[in-house]
Order: C-alpha cells, then structure tokens, then sequence
C-alpha cells in the first residue's frame, strides 16, 4: 500500500492537546498509535506530516483557542497540500461543533471524537485512501480496553487511566456529554500497566478519572478505589497520586488507606466549586459546605502533613453578593495551598445554561479578582510557612536556568532548586526550603554534592 511505503521513511507527527490530564493522556496514546505506525514526533509544524489537535470544550475560552490555531494551520496547509491536518477530543464529541468546524475550516482532513480516537490507524487509512475529508465521531462508548499502545512524554511520572467518563453532572458541567458515562477499568489491567511503569523506571503514577473515588462500582467483582490504592502499594511505585477526587465521595476508609500508606502522596485535590449551600445545591454538588469542612478536617487530623487545593467557580447563574461572600469565608477557613478559579461559563446542554438569572459579565469579572487577590494571599503565606522545612522531592528535571532543577513535593508543591547535577533527575532527594513564593518554592539540597 502506497501509504504503508510512505511510513517507513518516518513521517512525523505534532499533536497539540489543550485541556486536563486526561487529554493529555488521550494523547500519549494517539502518540502511541502514530509511533506503531512508522511516525515520528516533531515539535515544528512546518515539518509535520500530521498536526492533530486534541480538543477540550470545558470553557469557551478553550474553544477559541482551537478556532485561533485552525485559523492559523489554514496558511500552512496551503502550503502543504499532503499534510494531513485532525481535530479530535472533548470539543468534536459535540454534534454541533463538530458540524460547525466543518463549515468553518474545510481544509481539515479529519475530525473524531472521544469515544473512537483508539481506531486512529484506521482512520488516517481512509483519510490517505479517500483523500477527502473523513468525519466519524461516535455518539456510544466504546468499550475500555487495557491494550492500547502508548508514547508518554515523562520518563519519570506516568498518567494511568482508572475511570472513563462521569455519572455525576454537575448543572455547569459538559464533560458527562463529550465523555459518556462511568467505566471502571478492571484492577488487573491497571496493575499491569503500573508493574509495566516500574519495570520501566517509573518513579510516580497518577491515577486519573473524573472522580476516582467513585471507582469500581460498575465492576462485575465490585472493589472500591481504597481497596485498588491498597492493591497498588506493593507494586514498587514510589508515590501514587490520583485526580480528580470528588468531595461527596471520599469516604472514611479511603481517608485511612491513604494515612497509612507510604506511597500514596499527601495531596488533596478536593474541588468544592462554591462556598454557598444554596449554589452548591443549584450545582448538584451533593454536599454542603459543612459536610466539606467536616471533611477537611477529617483529612487534616489523620493526615496532618496534607496539602490541600480546591476548583473555584464564580458567577454561577443565581450567585449572589452573599453567596460569593459565603465562598470566601469558605476558601479563608480551608485555606488551601492553591486554587483553581474559574468565571462560571454557560456550556449549551447543560442545565446550568438555561437557568435564569445568568451573571452580567462584569460583576463575574470582580469577583474572581476579589476571590485571586484573597486566595493569593493565603498561597503566599502557606509557601512562606515552608521556610527552614527539609522535604521529600522527586526531581523532575532541569529549569529554567540551566543551573537549577526543578521537582515536587509529595504534597504537589513545585520546587526550585540549585543544582547542576542531573543525575539527580527521576531520584527523590530532601530538599530545604529557603523561600515561599506564590506558586512555588525556592529551596537547596541537602546533602548533595553539587558540582
Ligand atoms: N472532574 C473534575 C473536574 C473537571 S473540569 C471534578 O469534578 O473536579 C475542571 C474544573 O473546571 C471543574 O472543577 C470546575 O471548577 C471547572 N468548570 C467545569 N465546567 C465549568 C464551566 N461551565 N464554567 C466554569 N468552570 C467550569
Ligand atoms: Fe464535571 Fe462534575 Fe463530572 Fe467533575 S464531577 S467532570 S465537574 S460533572
Ligand atoms: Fe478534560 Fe476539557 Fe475534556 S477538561 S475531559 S479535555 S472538556
């Protein structure tokens, strides 16, 4: 085949993928499926034989920065008639989208979405057989497979899927649309990949799922994700790490497999979207503001040492001054480490969109830099706390100096630190801290040799 000859002299591949880790994990294996095919990875578009854009549609910004580069890529693919230019991902899966980017950008070869990226081979056969444009997004899920080639971009930390989809929508939320509904990989397959990790020199994993406390339930020999963090401990891994874990879930059991374990990290990634009964209640959250305190407290007395971050959302339709001032209060008596805050952002499909009493943008504006300027405090002052603190960090590698390098704490804070050496890339070393900055810490090593 014409094709398969045009392989062998090593085409390249750039996949740009926007979104959360799962997205980028997406990627990693559609890497994989273009490596087994005789593809090689670029970082220059020019070169490319094939540009995919992995998509996310969880906000509209993240959409028209898809619109902006497909509106750029149109000059080179001008210029290069073979390439053959993708979009897939979260934002594809939406029919009306899908339809839309056809219209508006009719040079792109191919467009699927989440359920059917595993047949990439497959549809870049047809792409190149047809040499007209080939559209194929699923509406069903496919069934979870535990076989599928992957190219990961870390050698030191691996992403590991453990759930598929989401059951819970969230009012605002489009990722129960693009995603489909909960699937639980089987323990024997994650097992396997994990063992696979170690072998190959894995230092951490990353359990990842829309809400992997919620695991297992659809498996024929029911487990829960307490007893596969249990299973994991003895795999060799050095830390375990998971995202994202929902509030309403997190039960008292998987709080004590965690304070006992010697692998699992002390981060808490708790996203609790609002402070306001009211609103959490209008989000189909599933919990209250006191069930979240409750809860931080909980975790903070088995786990002293946990570092905790949140997911904000501000201007939910119906907000008022004194549900924000609620959220606040909230964010100033968890006082976690960072926050992610978020302008609450109409997704078309979701009930959320069609509530009445939407947000005037302005009144949304000051009120996620009243909550930045609070929450920027309170990181400042848990990263200055650290000062004089000797921690535990697997290096990740060098910064950006040249002269430094740069790894995380097990509770997920980034550390900067001096040093030429390396070799130390993928080893855990302590580390003490010298400075608190807002998003991470300066620190020098000790006891290394620093040559
Ligand atoms: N499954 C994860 C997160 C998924 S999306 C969880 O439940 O925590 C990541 C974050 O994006 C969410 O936590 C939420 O804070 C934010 N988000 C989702 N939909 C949004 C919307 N329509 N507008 C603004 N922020 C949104
Ligand atoms: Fe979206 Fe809620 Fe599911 Fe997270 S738990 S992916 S916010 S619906
Ligand atoms: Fe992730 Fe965005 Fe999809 S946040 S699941 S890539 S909509």
């Amino acid at each position: 085949m014409e094709f398969e000859q045009e392989a062998t002299g090593h085409k390249k591949y750039l996949i740009i993928t926007f979104g959360c880790q799962m997205n980028e994990h997406d990627s990693e294996i559609l890497a994989g499926i273009l490596h087994n095919k005789g593809y090689i990875k670029t970082d220059k578009q020019e070169d490319a034989d094939i540009i995919l854009l992995n998509t996310c549609c969880i906000r509209e910004t993240a959409e028209s920065k898809v619109y902006g580069m497909l509106g750029r890529l149109r000059r080179l693919k001008k210029s290069n008639p073979d390439l053959v230019l993708g979009v897939c991902g979260c934002m594809t899966q939406q029919a009306e989208a899908a339809k839309k980017l056809r219209q508006r950008f009719p040079y792109v070869d191919l467009i699927f979405g989440t359920h059917n990226s595993h047949l990439l081979s497959d549809l870049l056969d047809k792409v190149m057989e047809k040499r007209e444009p080939v559209l194929d997004v699923w509406s069903d899920v496919a069934p979870v497979t535990g076989e599928l080639p992957v190219q990961r971009v870390s050698g030191i930390k691996a992403l590991v899927n453990i759930t598929y989809g989401c059951n819970n929508f969230c009012t605002y939320c489009i990722v129960p649309y693009v995603r489909g509904r909960e699937r639980s990989r089987s323990p024997e397959d994650i097992l396997q990949e994990v063992g696979g990790l170690v072998i190959a020199g894995y230092k951490e994993v990353t359990l990842l799922g829309q809400n992997v406390n919620s695991y297992g339930k659809d498996l024929k020999n029911p487990l829960d994700f307490a007893d596969l963090l249990l299973m994991l401990e003895d795999t060799g891994i050095e830390r375990i790490r998971y995202m994202t874990s929902h509030p309403r879930d997190f039960s008292d059991k998987l709080i004590q497999v965690i304070a006992k374990s010697k692998k699992v990290c002390e981060h808490f990634h708790l996203p609790v979207q609002a402070g306001s009964n009211r609103i959490l209640r209008l989000m189909n959250r599933g919990y209250t503001r006191e069930n979240y305190l409750e809860l931080v407290d909980k975790i903070r007395c088995a786990v002293p040492q946990a570092g905790i971050t949140t997911d904000i959302i501000v201007g939910f339709p119906g907000e008022t001054e004194a549900d924000f001032a609620a959220t606040l209060d909230l964010l100033e008596k968890v006082r976690c480490y960072s926050a992610y805050t978020f302008v609450y952002n109409k997704r078309s499909g979701t009930p959320a969109a069609n509530m009445q009493e939407q947000i005037e943008a302005t009144v949304k504006k000051a009120r996620i830099q009243e909550l930045i300027k609070m929450q920027n405090k309170i990181s400042l002052a848990d990263n200055e706390a650290e000062v004089g603190r000797i921690l535990d960090v697997l290096v990740e590698g060098p910064g950006k100096t040249g002269n430094n390098l740069t790894g995380r704490t097990r509770t997920n804070k980034l550390v900067v630190f001096a040093a030429q050496a390396n070799f130390l890339t993928g080893q855990t070393v302590p580390v003490k801290i010298i400075k608190g900055r807002l998003s991470h810490l300066d620190g020098c090593p000790v006891n290394i040799k620093n040559d």
